[in-house]
């Protein structure tokens, strides 16, 4: 079958969407076909050679969305080589704790269907982008400062490594 990868994502403010978008070019630059897309709009995996999953944090948890789909197609995915990346703003203090805790939050994925990687990233916070109560979790509990800390030169550098493990990693 001819290379084909999804590159699948859940956001909530639209920031790990161009994460999304930045590790499609990457992978396409690469030579194969790629289509990004967000987890939402997706009933199916039917013409995919690969699979790229990545979601946003909320309150120490990926996205439902994002975890429904790996469950609702484990059976396909697990045929697949299956890669996952994290966009979160834990990781603004990049250590091996945080990056330990971020790790973690992959684990109800990895006990679905085991991927050939995992990226981790620093996300981004704009408050004008949150809801009224988000906005009062971050700003007055959380006190997440603003900030785009996403580091898109480790962002491309994943997606180039990641490549020929899609393309042949099978399972
Ligand atoms: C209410 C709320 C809770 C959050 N909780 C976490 C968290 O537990 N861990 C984390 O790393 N980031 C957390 N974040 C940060 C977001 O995951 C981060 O800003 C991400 O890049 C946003 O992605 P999006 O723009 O695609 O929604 C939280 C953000 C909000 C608004």
């Amino acid at each position: 079958m001819k290379a084909k990868i999804l590159v699948a994502y859940g956001t909530r403010a639209g920031s790990t969407a161009e994460v999304a978008d930045a590790i499609g070019k990457k992978l396409a630059q690469g030579g194969v076909a790629v289509d990004v897309k967000p987890v939402k709009s997706l009933n199916n995996l039917n013409g995919y050679s690969a699979v790229v999953l990545g979601s946003a944090v909320r309150a120490g948890k990926i996205l439902p969305e994002v975890t429904d789909f790996v469950k609702a197609h484990k059976e396909e995915l697990r045929k697949l080589p299956v890669a996952y990346f994290v966009a979160g703003m834990t990781l603004r203090e990049d250590t091996p704790e945080k990056r330990k805790i971020v790790d973690a939050y992959l684990d109800p994925l990895r006990a679905e269907v085991a991927p050939v990687d995992a990226g981790l990233f620093a996300g981004k916070m704009d408050y004008s982008k949150l809801g009224f109560f988000e906005k009062i979790i971050i700003k007055n509990m959380i006190k997440t400062p603003e900030g785009d800390l996403r580091n898109w030169p480790e962002i491309n550098n994943w997606a180039e490594k990641l490549l020929p493990k899609l393309v042949d990693g099978k399972k």
